[in-house]
């Protein structure tokens, strides 16, 4: 029974830190491109299946150094998660809805063998590290702190097996402002079910590397076709499922003649994102429109369009928050979406009342304290 407990939990009072004492520059947030500048530490925390979870370490970021046969890089058995720290208009360093994340990476974990993990432990040591790199959230309201967890198979072993050997890292890395104008810019979409992104039974309801490797090709066809992202279809009846690496919302006159928001249920191909779930709360709160997690396929947003009862069409994650749409290239024509003529309205509401809450405009028990 210990042994068991062993394997399950690692303790952030056992955090060992050791932090770098040489510092990069930070650079200014507005010029960055995603995902490309990483600040000087990083956590570690190794586990065997011999030994279980090891203590954690914060220490200096650097290459890892793997065995050429590790099962994360043959197989994929490797799962991230991807979060914000926000510096708020009071100087207060914020995550939003951290357990969310927490929850879905264990969940990922035990759909790839990963060993599970203490989501509450692992928590309070990405707090310990971005207290470390505090200087590191950019001091701007149009700016974050990208937070990247990952948990990947080391097993040096060429079997196809759950992994014996694992190592949970977490990387930071600042983030500028999503829409550079500082207004929305729509996006176009490209729609075609000869890709799929998830099938039932699948993986599409987890964050493993697996899903997002196999979908670039796709995203580079719609480039290719002079789209920005791919809306991903499901079924004979084409299905919307998800946008791009967002969820997807339509607020619309459905077919009985009401006001609804509507967004795909989570039925094993979409993601639970953690915006996903924040934007449909927030409806159900404000209880202005009828908020439904409901199928909705391309004849029904076609036949909505020709009778003009779509208001508006946004992808929705942590990167934008929200992301409006107005095209989307179909069966060889192009459908143009309402979504700026009408404001966009709704949109702009969720991303106002989001972000007030991310950076301490507004207090909220979804906003955790870091520093
Ligand atoms: C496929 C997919 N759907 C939806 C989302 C949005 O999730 P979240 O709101 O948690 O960022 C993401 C982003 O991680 C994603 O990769």
């Amino acid at each position: 029974m210990k042994h068991c407990i062993r394997q399950s939990v690692h303790q952030a009072s056992d955090l060992v830190i050791i932090p770098a004492t040489t510092f990069k520059e930070k650079p200014d947030p507005n010029g960055l491109v995603f995902g490309t500048v990483f600040t000087d530490n990083m956590l570690t925390i190794e586990w065997s299946l011999a030994s279980g979870w090891e203590k954690p370490f914060i220490k200096p970021l650097e290459n890892l150094s793997l065995h050429p046969a590790s099962s994360s890089l043959h197989y994929a058995i490797e799962l991230f998660e991807g979060m914000k720290a926000y510096r708020g208009v009071d100087g207060k360093i914020r995550l939003f809805r951290p357990s969310l994340n927490m929850d879905r990476m264990a969940r990922s974990a035990r759909r790839t063998t990963l060993p599970s993990f203490d989501q509450n432990e692992l928590l309070e040591c990405i707090r310990k590290l971005v207290e470390v790199e505090k200087e590191w959230v950019p001091y701007s309201t149009a700016a974050s702190l990208y937070i990247r967890p990952t948990l990947i198979g080391t097993e040096p072993s060429l079997g196809v097996k759950k992994p014996t050997k694992a190592l949970l890292y977490v990387i930071l890395s600042p983030v500028g402002p999503y829409f550079a104008s500082g207004s929305f810019s729509p996006i176009s979409l490209w729609a075609d079910p000869k890709y799929v992104r998830a099938w039932k039974g699948g993986t599409g309801d987890c964050k493993l590397g697996g899903n997002y490797g196999s979908s670039i090709y796709a995203q580079q066809e719609a480039l290719e076709l002079g789209c920005q992202q791919v809306l991903w279809l499901y079924g004979e009846d084409h299905q919307i499922t998800e946008v791009g690496t967002m969820n997807l919302f339509l607020y619309w006159i459905n077919e009985d003649g009401e006001n609804e928001l509507a967004t795909p249920p989570l039925d094993g191909i979409i993601l639970p994102g953690v915006t996903r779930q924040s934007i449909l709360d927030l409806a159900r709160n404000w209880g202005e429109f009828k908020v439904s997690e409901r199928y909705i396929t391309m004849s029904d947003l076609t036949a909505a369009l020709e009778e003009n009862r779509v208001k508006e069409m946004f992808g929705a994650g942590t990167a934008c928050i929200v992301c409006p749409i107005s095209k989307i290239l179909y069966k060889g024509k192009h459908l143009h979406i309402p979504t700026m003529e009408n404001g966009p309205q709704l949109t702009t509401q969720f991303l106002n009342k989001l972000s007030d809450i991310q950076y301490g405009r507004e207090d909220s028990d979804w906003a955790v304290l870091v520093s």
